[in-house]
């Protein structure tokens, strides 16, 4: 049984993190999408309201043979894929930007969990500028983001930007 996480903030989800979840699932039999639970940030979403997101668009991945379900965890991302017994962590890597903080991720969850790899995916280079931050800027000051997050995702944002006027 192989199992991998792919862990993230997903505050909100995007079609970047759905490439990187697509080209996964050949390569595991389990992935989880493990969302931080980090009381430190002020998320757009709450972590309720992430795991729902999420949930409600799994069921539209074709997975292959790959079961992939969503939690969340907190604390450390290397303490949590050995609770789950995984073989593997999942990131993306869009631009070589993106490079050197994974890599000292990368070393770090090696540091905690030897036992553990660290599995680098490039994302689309149709995604190679997608960041949720961006996302989220983009839609507030009116801006247009069709194909680049999830339309279930684009309408919650709209309705909690509306929320908070
Ligand atoms: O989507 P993000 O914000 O790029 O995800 C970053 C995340 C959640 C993977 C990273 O911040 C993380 O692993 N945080 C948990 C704390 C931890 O394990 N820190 C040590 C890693 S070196």
């Amino acid at each position: 049984m192989r199992r991998a996480i792919f862990p993230g903030s997903f505050d909100p989800l995007t079609n970047g993190h759905l490439d990187i979840l697509r080209r996964s699932l050949p390569l595991f039999d389990e992935i989880i999408v493990a969302i931080l639970n980090n009381p430190d940030k002020a998320p757009m979403f709450t972590i309720e309201e992430r795991l729902e997101m999420i949930a409600e668009i799994l069921p539209k991945l074709d997975r292959s043979n790959c079961r992939v379900t969503v939690d969340q965890f907190s604390g450390l991302t290397a303490h949590f894929a050995r609770e789950r017994q995984a073989i593997a962590i999942v990131r993306g890597i869009r631009a070589v930007s993106d490079y050197e903080y994974e890599l000292r991720m990368a070393l770090m969850n090696r540091k905690l969990e030897p036992g553990i790899e660290t599995v680098f995916l490039m994302a689309g280079e149709e995604f190679s500028y997608v960041s949720s931050t961006l996302m989220k800027q983009v839609l507030e000051l009116g801006g247009r983001v069709e194909g680049l997050i999830p339309e279930s995702v684009e309408a919650r944002m709209r309705a909690k930007l509306s929320q908070n006027g």
